[in-house]
């Protein structure tokens, strides 16, 4: 079975193309960078709309697959950027009338943790999910994805990003605060916020601020950052591991690609015995690859939707969609 997933919940525009080995044929995408600034969702957008159509040939030709042996066609219904994800579902849905294959709704928070999974060979992992819009802790409970932590104010990548903005960069953030970082020497103080299970980031983007204004350099302000952002990552997927007695971790979010958060976690999950596993970069970011793996499962689940009740949900939870596939 061979199945094409659309990606396009936020400045990512990917096609990914899998077979029910989990093998992954093609994935091809391109991400929106704003010439200055953050991202708008209206330009995000007419960017996707541009890059679609040939994505959509770049991976059929890349898995040498024709458009006859696709089987279904998935999208990422939410959570997502509305006007980005309304482009990524009409792609779908021009695609699945015109094949007559079916469409596939997939949450594309569940899309991170099932490819982790099994590209891990992990049955019940702990996701640090972390990422530019979003920060969650999540596990399987009780028939659901059930997220047990998260941020209470800004995505991590999001606030990266903002303070790289101010420190005078251009998105994205992290990557270039992961480089600066390896130069920094002094860890400056800065605002720890574990709340419980959750976390919050905002005043620490004031507080290295008024760093900076005392002088503070830019690798010292980039290492103390990563330090103390990712171990509050760090400590409360460590009290997910504990109180869920789950043996394993793994990550995802564009965020996940850091190196420095991969080897504290992996740190805390080896100290308690556990397994942790990152999924190589092109799939910690969002990817096609993740949404065409979850719709295979889904739709082999009986989850296909007829095109009228294909609206997007931009603030689809992740608590609020059904597994079967993880029931059975
Ligand atoms: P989502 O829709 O899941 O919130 P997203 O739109 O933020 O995703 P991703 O590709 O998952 O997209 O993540 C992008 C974020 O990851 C950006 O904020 C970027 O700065 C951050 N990022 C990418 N690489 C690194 C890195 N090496 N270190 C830290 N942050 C990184
Ligand atoms: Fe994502």
């Amino acid at each position: 079975m061979v199945v094409l997933g659309i990606e396009s919940t936020a400045h990512t525009a990917s096609v990914g193309i899998v077979d029910d080995a989990a093998r992954i044929l093609a994935l091809a995408g391109d991400m929106y960078r704003p010439p200055a600034g953050g991202i708008h969702p209206r330009e995000a957008a007419n960017h996707h709309v541009d890059w679609f159509p040939g994505l959509v040939e770049r991976a059929l030709a890349d898995a040498k697959v024709s458009p006859r042996e696709v089987e279904a066609v998935a999208f990422a219904q939410g959570p997502g950027l509305g006007p980005c994800l309304r482009t990524g579902a009409t792609v779908a849905r021009t695609l699945s009338l015109l094949w007559r294959r079916p469409l596939v709704p997939v949450n594309h928070c569940v899309a991170h943790i099932e490819i982790a999974r099994v590209l891990s060979g992990l049955d019940d992992p702990v996701l640090l999910y972390a990422s530019g819009g979003n920060t969650q802790v999540i596990a399987y409970g009780s028939g659901r994805y059930r997220v047990l932590g998260e941020t209470i104010d800004v995505g991590i990548g999001n606030f990266l990003d903002k303070l790289w903005l101010s420190l005078g960069g251009t998105f994205p953030g992290g990557p270039a605060l992961e480089r600066a970082a390896l130069e920094g020497v002094e860890l400056l103080p800065l605002p720890y916020s574990v709340h419980g299970m959750d976390v919050a980031f905002s005043g620490m983007l004031t507080s290295v601020l008024a760093h900076r204004q005392r002088g503070a350099s830019v690798p010292d302000m980039a290492y103390s950052v990563e330090a103390t952002a990712y171990s509050m990552l760090t400590e409360v997927t460590e009290r997910a591991l504990a109180h869920r007695r789950k043996g394993s971790v793994v990550l995802g979010g564009g965020v996940a690609c850091n190196e420095r958060l991969r080897r504290m976690v992996r740190e805390m999950a080896e100290g308690r015995g556990a397994t942790m596993f990152a999924p190589p970069k092109s799939l910690c970011v969002d990817n096609g690859a993740m949404i065409a793996w979850t719709g295979l499962r889904a739709f082999r689940s009986g989850l296909a939707i007829p095109v009228e009740r294909s609206q997007v949900q931009p603030r689809q939870r992740t608590d609020l969609v059904t597994t079967p596939w993880r029931d059975a």
